[in-house]
């Protein structure tokens, strides 16, 4: 679908609260689904991702109730999932396939999972490999690393495990097939990646162990269900911080934003580029922290984005690289290859799209470096299908002189289906 912007001429003014986060969403089903008791969810993400991680959970015979963003999930554990009569389709969710792999790959059952073009060219190795050392059983299409995959719950040991990568993503599936193995079950990682699972997991019970960047599960523990109430995504607030930064009068207020450590990297640079950002309302209900954002334009300074930080924003790079096109000097984002693998190759995907807006930027081998202030004009470009992509353009079309283009803009629906309402609301106000 193709739509048509202009940029903004009165600033963007209000308060707003972004759905649901997508990380929490998605565990927040799966941990209801393999505890005992009823899960009830509060803030729940309709976006097309967690949907489809309760239909996959729906299909192993999980009963899942939705009202609008309240959901409960009738957690029976794993014992008695039953056999999908239908694929489990992930759609465009690299989360849900393998966090699902880690849960599927202890139980008794066999599935085949598939999902969408974009999850057709994600790798599922980094997964896969860890999970077959613990004893599962998982094929698919070049050794299984790419869908269809198919799993056969198979009795699973232990392991101790040290990822090359900071993935919460390979640390969750691992620790959640941990908790249908034999022993102890532990992850290094060379950065700590968000702890969602972690959190979550000690929230619903279990036993977890943090020291340093190595978290350890024992093995058939028994997880009890708790009510959830899921904070906003930081993911998708950044587009407003963002947007309340490089639209001139613009004053923008988010509440109920998300604040876990692991996932604010982006409130540390905008910090660094001396941006006008503020917190207040700091709250830590349940297991997750989260608190009020608001944002006013300012003039901005470039910055250096790296190591640690990566995983503590690696979702926000996109919407960090705009907002580097409208500071002063060079901006560098680099220990970033795992951007290569994301829903798309958000190096190319990122470099190639701002370019037409007129953007001062290049790809490096692991990130891109950013030169600003650029001054952006309207252009015809598109989200290759990737929502990030798709809002960051909409970002840019904002301030872009003239009007823009942008194709593709219903992959926007994966993480935040009303992203279009809550910019007509910024813009009235
Ligand atoms: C996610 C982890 C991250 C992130 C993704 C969601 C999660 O992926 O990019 O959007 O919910 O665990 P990696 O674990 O591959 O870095």
């Amino acid at each position: 679908m193709q739509q048509i912007f202009q940029c903004v001429s009165n600033g963007l003014k209000g308060t707003l609260q972004v759905p649901g986060d997508k990380s929490i969403s998605h565990r927040s089903i799966m941990f209801g689904a393999i505890s005992t008791g009823v899960t009830e969810i509060e803030n729940f993400l309709l976006g097309e991702d967690c949907l489809c991680t309760i239909s996959c959970f729906q299909k192993l015979g999980v009963q899942i109730e939705q009202n609008g963003t309240k959901v409960k999930v009738l957690g029976t554990g794993t014992k008695n999932f039953t056999y999908p009569a239908e694929v489990l389709d992930v759609g465009n969710s690299g989360t849900t396939i393998r966090l699902m792999l880690g849960i599927l790959a202890g139980t008794t059952i066999s599935a085949e999972l598939i999902g969408d073009a974009s999850i057709e060219k994600r790798p599922m190795k980094r997964v896969v490999e860890p999970l077959r050392l613990m004893g599962a059983q998982i094929t698919g299409r070049e050794d299984g690393n790419f869908t269809p995959l198919q799993v056969k719950g198979a009795m699973l040991k232990g392991i101790h495990y040290s990822s090359q990568i900071a993935s919460a993503q390979v640390k969750s599936a691992i620790l959640l097939a941990g908790l249908h193995a034999e022993g102890e079950t532990s992850v290094t990682e060379p950065y700590i990646s968000r702890d969602h699972t972690e959190r979550m997991l000690s929230y619903f019970g279990g036993y977890i162990e943090r020291k340093g960047t190595t978290v350890t599960v024992k093995g058939r523990q028994k997880l009890f269900a708790r009510k959830i109430f899921v904070p906003s995504d930081i993911s998708s607030a950044a587009f407003w911080m963002v947007a309340g930064l490089i639209v001139p009068n613009s004053h923008i207020v988010l509440s109920n934003v998300g604040l876990n450590p692991t996932r604010d990297g982006i409130i540390e640079v905008l910090k660094n580029m001396q941006a006008d950002i503020q917190i207040s309302d700091l709250q830590n209900k349940d297991f997750e922290p989260f608190g009020t954002v608001e944002v006013s334009f300012s003039l901005l300074q470039a910055t250096e984005i790296g190591g640690a930080l990566i995983p503590r924003l690696i979702d926000e790079i996109p919407i960090l690289a705009l907002l580097a096109t409208q500071a002063n000097g060079k901006t560098v984002i680099k220990d970033a290859k795992e951007l290569k693998v994301k829903e798309t190759n958000r190096i190319d995907t990122v470099v190639k799209e701002l370019k037409k807006f007129g953007a001062h930027i290049e790809a490096t081998e692991d990130g891109m470096c950013i030169i600003g202030p650029t001054p952006l004009h309207g252009a015809h470009v598109q989200s290759h299908g990737d929502h990030r992509i798709g809002m960051m353009l909409i970002v840019a079309s904002m301030i872009a002189k003239g009007e823009t283009v942008i194709d593709g803009i219903e992959a926007i629906s994966v993480s935040y289906p009303d992203f279009l309402t809550d910019y007509e609301k910024l813009k009235s106000q």
